[in-house]
């Protein structure tokens, strides 16, 4: 039996090369796989387009090639030496497969899979959504059901640091501790009345159609002294689209937006830019504010929205973008943040367009 009788399949071109590089012997299928005639192919080179060649007479091919011939046709190809009985070269052998329904199925797996896992995703954004929506509706009770008692007592403490005030100024030591007892009292009531913006039920009688770009930029006017004080260098850019309403409670909006550009001017440390977009499409308003601050490690941006999260220390409550999420969950919007650690951060309000 020869080699080729040996090798010959109806799937496989196979070719027999002499030690010149020559064909000296080929099946059907190969003359089909090349687009000839059998007996244009015997006696010849190889075709051109077939370019990889072996280094050495023994060396071995394993490639994939893309023949001009046939739409979008793929072959395998193995090329190799081929012995004789004193273990002499006396050729070589070169098999074609025609791959192409097997990776049309690859690329389709490939599709699938990648659709698969976009699923998988988008099931968990979801499922991180509820939880963190349970958790603040969690919080929301406990601090309406607290926030009442708490408050009197800091009603008390800051009446009476008002009178203790007024008795005894001309004792600077103790004025300090007094004005000290006024501070933390104030960063209570500021914590509480988180809690409760947090906690807040969704009131639809307090809702207007709200021109976010126009809120936008009276919330950056008054906020734009604040940073001035701070000796900051703050470069702010506004690119408003007009018209984009949204159905909302102006308080609560201006509270969410106000939280966000307070977070983008706490990132900056002296220098930075912070670039404020509102823009809508067929569905929904996108109001973005991208700064270029210190940026989140991977650690806070999965723990940005927990209540209470923070990396300022005693200086943050950790309730912003808590109160952010309950904000824009109660507006039927989406909260998405994006950041990378030294070079900023984007945080994306998305609400439904108003008819
Ligand atoms: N724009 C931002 N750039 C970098 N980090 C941010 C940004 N916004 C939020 N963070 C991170 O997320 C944490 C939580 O933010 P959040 O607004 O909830 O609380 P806070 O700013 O620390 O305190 P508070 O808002 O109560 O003053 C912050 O401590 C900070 O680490
Ligand atoms: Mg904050």
């Amino acid at each position: 039996m020869s080699a080729l009788e040996y090798l010959d399949s109806p799937e496989r071109g196979v070719v027999l090369l002499d030690l010149d590089y020559r064909i000296n012997s080929a099946n059907h299928r190969a003359a089909e796989l090349f687009g000839v005639k059998l007996d244009q192919l015997i006696g010849s080179p190889l075709p051109s387009w077939i370019k990889t060649r072996p280094k050495s007479l023994d060396d071995v091919i394993e490639e994939v090639l893309y023949p001009h011939f046939g739409p979008n046709t793929v072959l395998h190809r193995y090329s190799g030496p081929v012995y004789g009985l004193q273990n002499n070269l006396v050729g070589r052998v070169e098999i074609y497969s025609d791959i192409t329904a097997r990776r049309r199925l690859e690329t389709e797996i490939l599709e699938r899979n990648r659709e698969l896992a976009e699923l998988n995703k988008r099931l968990q954004e979801t499922q991180e959504e509820l939880l963190r929506s349970e958790r603040l509706r969690t919080l929301g009770e406990m601090a309406a059901g607290i926030a009442h008692d708490i408050n009197n007592a800091l009603g008390i403490v800051l009446g009476n640091v008002q009178l203790a005030k007024r008795r005894i100024p001309e004792d600077p030591e103790c004025l300090r501790c007094i004005e000290s007892i006024e501070m933390a009292a104030k960063d209570a009531a500021d914590t509480v009345r988180k809690l409760k913006e947090i906690g807040r039920p969704v009131d639809r009688s307090r809702y207007r159609p709200i021109d976010l770009g126009a809120l936008t930029e009276s919330v950056i006017a008054a906020m734009t002294p604040q940073w001035q004080e701070q000796d900051k260098q703050i470069d702010i850019t506004a690119d408003l689209q007009p018209g984009c309403t949204v159905e909302g409670d102006e308080a609560e909006l201006r509270e969410a937006l106000t939280n966000v550009m307070l977070n983008a001017v706490q990132a900056i440390n002296r220098q930075g830019a912070i670039k404020v977009a509102v823009h809508k499409n067929s569905s929904q308003v996108v109001l973005t504010v991208a700064d270029s601050g210190i940026g989140m490690s991977e650690e806070t941006k999965k723990r940005v929205f927990d209540p209470f999260f923070t990396t300022r220390g005693s200086a943050g409550t950790g309730l912003g973008m808590s109160m952010v999420a309950a904000i824009v969950m109660r507006h039927n919007g989406k909260v998405k943040v994006e950041s990378e650690q030294g070079k900023g951060t984007i945080v994306a309000l998305c609400f439904p367009l108003a008819e």
